[in-house]
């Protein structure tokens, strides 16, 4: 009889507490499907860090500068198009989020341009393309 008259006040009590954490984890960017997304196309798929962000002498990434741009430690072993180094991309500083969407699904810059080797010419589809660009944006500081 105690544990029937208890069990509205105990379901009652775990209701509130997960729609509680439900609210606070909803605030953090961790838990936005389309940011987590953008992380694992960013770190998983894209290996976009392999190039764009700068490593310790052991080799390791330096986790303040994530994404934050790097000469690039390889280079061709013939003559042809080359760019030394990658530019900083955490907070998408040299485009709006509607250019780099197309840039991501498309290899063109906003002025036609096409990027320099070793810069591989994604073809994202729109919803990935959106999806790496939030996390990018999301790395503002
Ligand atoms: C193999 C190395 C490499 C990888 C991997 C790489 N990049 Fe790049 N990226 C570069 C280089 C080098 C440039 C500069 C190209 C140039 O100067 O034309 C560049 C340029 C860019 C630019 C253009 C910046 C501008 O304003 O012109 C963006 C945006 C960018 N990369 C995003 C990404 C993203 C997002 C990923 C992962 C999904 C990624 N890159 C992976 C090497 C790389």
């Amino acid at each position: 009889m105690r544990t029937i008259t208890s069990l509205p006040l105990f379901v009652c009590v775990v209701l509130s507490a997960s729609s509680l954490m439900a609210n606070s984890a909803a605030n953090t960017a961790a838990t936005d499907p389309l940011l987590t997304r953008g992380k694992y196309l960013v770190q998983n798929v894209g290996l976009c860090a392999d190039c764009h962000s700068p490593r310790n002498e052991r080799g390791e990434f330096i986790p303040e500068l994530w994404l934050e741009g790097a000469p690039l430690p390889f280079a061709p072993t013939v003559p042809m198009p080359w760019s030394p180094a990658a530019p900083p991309i955490a907070g998408l500083p040299s485009m709006t989020e509607e250019q780099a969407i197309v840039f991501l699904q498309s290899g063109t810059r906003p002025d036609g341009s096409r990027p320099l080797p070793p810069m591989p010419e994604y073809r994202f589809d729109a919803e990935d393309a959106r999806a790496v660009v939030a996390y990018l944006k999301s790395l503002t500081k």
